[in-house]
């Protein structure tokens, strides 16, 4: 497969390790709605599930390979011949279909997963992309736990498969185990010492279970990586994926660390994607999250809020329209100051001396040491007292 190499491949996994998630399960219909938005969205490939794995998930993979064109689809398989040929056939319908299969690579797997050796893994490796090529040219091949694995091992795996028809491998941090030196150095070393390297595309799948997913895949793309696996809201097996909303402003906000590199991804589609892929999978986003949170583009406490309001850029990396925000927040506490109060009551059309706002301001005080935080009627009210 001819890749460009300026472009960051945006893998998305909500369907497969997001929806995997206990409670997050979703329905055809769904999962549909949810992938045509990530094509809208600008993603290259939508994992669409793990055919094997349930009849629900096979006629899923089916339907969404019907439903999405302009989007590589992707099934997941274990590095099992049965596997791959239930993945193959639910796949029969995609205009441009990949199996994405894999084995453990680091010996904890080799060792207590599969009982088995480093040897036969690397046989097995091997079997499982040669089968699945004979169904598509499109073989993405996972190296289940790189994170922990031996390198020159992995090197090894990485030159086999890519040997016997990989297009794409895909080194896990299946754990979250890794900080970012250590998951880009390991890129690096595989771009150094697996000879075929520039025959297929590494990509980052990386775990959040140190809260470093997002820095992981970052420091992959500066090592190398050319495609990332990420979920909406970083949702996925335990502490999560790294989020592709995160990915994507990280690349925007520093292009120039990047030259030349981009991704597909529309932003600005963010806001509602986010709402969407949460009340669907019934996963609220914690508040103070990156990019989709509630709060982040709130401003509420008094300093930030007058610098805010005197230059925006004074507090804000990312225009909150560049996500498919209307506007920044600034939201009225116990905290705020004047400058904050007076912002609110010019947008509800009261115009204030400097000496009613002071006065204004101290009963405004008192309401908000009482309540957590202010909205429009509160103001209305204050105002007519
Ligand atoms: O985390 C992981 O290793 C995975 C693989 C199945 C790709 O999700
Ligand atoms: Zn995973």
């Amino acid at each position: 497969m001819l890749h460009d190499p300026n472009h960051l491949y945006i893998f998305d996994t909500t369907l497969r390790d997001g929806e995997q998630v206990p409670g997050c399960q979703l329905t055809t219909p769904e999962k549909i709605e949810i992938a045509k938005d990530l094509e809208s969205l600008g993603v290259d490939i939508i994992e669409a599930g793990f055919p094997v794995s349930s009849p629900g998930d096979f006629q899923s993979v089916v339907e969404l390979s019907k439903a999405v064109e302009n989007v590589i689809i992707c099934a997941l398989t274990r590095a099992h011949k049965n596997d791959i040929d239930v993945a193959a056939d639910a796949l029969k319908f995609a205009k441009r279909p990949r199996i994405h299969t894999g084995i453990g690579a680091s010996d904890m797997h080799i060792k207590y997963k599969f009982n088995s050796t480093r040897e036969e893994i690397l046989e097995r490796a091997v079997a499982a992309v040669k089968h699945a090529k004979s169904y598509v040219e499109d073989i993405e091949f996972y190296a289940e736990d790189a994170g922990r694995a031996d390198l020159a091992y992995l090197a090894q795996m990485v030159e086999a498969v890519i040997a016997a028809g990989a297009t794409v491998v895909n080194i896990p941090d299946t754990n979250g185990y890794c900080m970012p030196d250590q998951y880009g150095a390991k890129i690096a070393y595989l771009k150094e010492h697996v000879r075929n390297i520039d025959q297929a595309i590494i990509s980052a799948h990386c775990h959040n279970d140190l809260g470093l997913a997002t820095a992981n895949s970052i420091a992959a793309v500066q090592n190398g990586a050319r495609q990332v696996e990420c979920t909406i809201n970083g949702i996925g097996e335990r502490a999560g994926n790294t989020s592709l909303e995160e990915v994507a402003m990280i690349l925007k906000v520093h292009q120039q660390q990047f030259p030349g590199l981009s991704s597909n991804i529309n932003s600005k589609l963010f806001t509602t994607i986010s709402q969407k892929v949460s009340s669907m999978m019934r996963m609220p986003v914690q508040p103070n999250k990156a990019i989709v949170g509630k709060n982040a583009f709130a401003h509420s406490s008094g300093i930030h809020q007058d610098g805010f309001l005197k230059h925006r850029e004074n507090y804000e990396i990312i225009r909150p329209e560049d996500v498919g925000l209307d506007e920044a927040g600034i939201i009225l506490t116990a905290r705020s100051g004047r400058h904050a109060l007076k912002h609110h009551l010019e947008r509800l059309g009261y115009q204030v001396d400097k000496d009613e706002l002071a006065a204004i301001y101290e009963k405004f005080l008192v309401i908000a040491d009482a309540k957590k935080d202010l909205c429009d009627e509160d103001l209305n009210a204050l105002m007519q007292s």
